[in-house]
């Protein structure tokens, strides 16, 4: 669906009245293009001790592998000569105490005037821990109020996110270094105000890794995959170069087997509430495609009401398809083995199931519930060198943002710090990413993908 006020103000007159009215103006958003440079620009690298190599030279020597044009600014010497920024990277992993983010922090902020449209600020710090002492808690802690405030300040599509390393993971290690390359690039373009936390996760051998079709070997499965969300996962994990299995309704047949097409992979008609769901799944993907590796819970209903007016079918309709099916499926297949190597599991929860939403109690419980489980699975899989994550779309444009009446649908377009609704591609983008093998150090997590809509955290 189209945001003809976002087409209207990117550009042309009437960016200019929006301007002197002071209403919001959204750009459009740099989303991948494998022609074009990772980042809009050079990379400045801000942070870390000038006396001794630190995790500041594990970024920027990663950075470089990248063949991105990297700068080091250390203390406040910031180097001359760059007009744009394409992103800057903040590291702060050795702090200690609040005073040491006076100095990075600062320096970003030198900097922020001279980030390029659809730039990009990414903080790498450390998770508060367990046996923090008070001022290191505070000080990690800390960045993350930084962060999410940072995001709120930038314009012009660019964005500010954080990757936050867990105990025992290091800045340099794969799965922090592709929590950096995604919110570099243009697949995060509607991931804003997020922070990720990697762990060192299980040892992973990237020989032969290709950036460029990271699921290439693979079999996904993706349910409600006949249209919006779904279709779109399914297109995407199939450009990163799984095998992908489509699944809807009997009733979308006709939909789903045009996507199974175009994806060049194979359809099964399923409800995901049937008992023998996940037993089907197993089989339609080890005889069609030999194995299961990515599964991708994305089937979902809303059936809205005010609970005062609930009827128990709505509750429970809600409940069957976004929640019990999802435990039931993946139920199955971890008690039968069902996954082959390493299971990446990504399941669709939703904002509502943070922040709640009026005539949503049925959704917000399920949406809520799917965020309860992911914590939980991934503590299974783990054992599987496996991830289990979530992903928690703000407004997306699809068919089912399109059926909102025109003025709260601009109002909930406009109230994200992006201020325009997200596309199917950005969800399917950050679901491509945690399902591939690079991301295994990421489990347990919800991404937003939101554009850092100003409900929830
Ligand atoms: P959609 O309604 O366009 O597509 C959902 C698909 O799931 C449909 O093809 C439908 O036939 C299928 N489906 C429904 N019940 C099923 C069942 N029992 N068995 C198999 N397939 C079934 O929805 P959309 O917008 O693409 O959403 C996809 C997911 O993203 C859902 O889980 C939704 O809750 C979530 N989400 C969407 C947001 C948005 O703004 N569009 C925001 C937050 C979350």
């Amino acid at each position: 669906m189209t945001d003809s006020y976002l087409k209207a103000v990117d550009g042309g007159l009437v960016k200019g009245l929006a301007q002197r009215l002071g209403l919001p103006q959204p750009v459009v958003l740099r989303r991948h293009d494998p022609s074009a440079p990772l980042v809009p620009g050079p990379v400045l690298v801000v942070g870390g001790r000038p006396d001794a190599a630190d995790d500041a030279d594990a970024v920027a020597r990663a950075l470089l592998g990248w063949d991105l044009d990297v700068r080091q600014a250390r203390g406040d010497a910031v180097p001359e000569g760059v007009e744009r920024w394409g992103a800057i990277v903040v590291v702060v992993t050795e702090a200690k105490t609040p005073e040491d983010l006076h100095d990075p922090v600062l320096a970003l902020g030198a900097q922020l005037r001279r980030l390029a449209r659809c730039g990009r600020v990414v903080t790498v710090s450390r998770a508060p821990g367990d046996g923090d002492s008070p001022a290191l808690a505070a000080t990690r802690a800390g960045v993350e109020g930084f962060l999410r405030s940072v995001a709120k300040e930038l314009r012009a599509g660019a964005t500010a996110n954080g990757v936050q390393l867990v105990a025992g993971a290091g800045a340099g290690d794969p799965a922090a270094l592709a929590a950096l390359h995604f919110f570099l690039s243009g697949r995060s373009a509607f991931v804003d105000g997020q922070l990720l936390e990697v762990g060192a996760g299980p040892a992973w051998d990237a020989t032969g890794f290709d950036r460029s079709r990271p699921l290439a070997g693979r079999v996904a499965v993706v349910t409600g995959a006949a249209r919006g969300i779904g279709a779109e996962v399914a297109r995407t994990l199939a450009r990163d170069g799984a095998s992908v299995v489509v699944v809807d309704v009997p009733a979308a047949g006709e939909a789903l087997a045009a996507v199974a097409n175009e994806v060049r992979g194979t359809a099964l008609q399923l409800d995901v509430t049937a008992d023998d769901a996940g037993a089907r799944i197993l089989e339609h993907a080890r005889s069609r495609h030999g194995g299961l590796h990515v599964l991708v819970h994305n089937a979902g209903i809303l059936r809205d009401k005010l609970l005062a007016n609930m009827r128990p079918a709505q509750w429970d309709a809600v409940v069957a398809v976004n929640l019990a099916a999802q435990l039931r499926i993946t139920g199955h297949l971890l008690d039968v083995g069902g996954f082959s190597e390493a299971p990446h599991i990504v399941s669709l929860a939703s904002t509502s199931g943070i922040a709640g939403n009026r005539g949503q109690t049925n959704y917000g419980f399920s949406k809520a519930g799917v965020i309860g489980h992911t914590r939980a699975t991934a503590r299974l899989v783990a054992a599987l060198g496996g991830t289990a994550n979530a992903v928690a779309p703000g407004f997306i444009e699809t068919d089912m943002t399109a059926s909102i009446p025109l003025v709260p649908r601009q109002v909930a377009r406009r109230a994200s710090s992006l201020q325009q609704g997200g596309q199917p591609v950005d969800v399917a983008e950050a679901i491509a990413f945690l399902a591939s093998p690079g991301s295994t150090g990421i489990t347990g997590q919800v991404l937003r993908v939101c554009g850092q809509n100003l409900v929830g955290r």
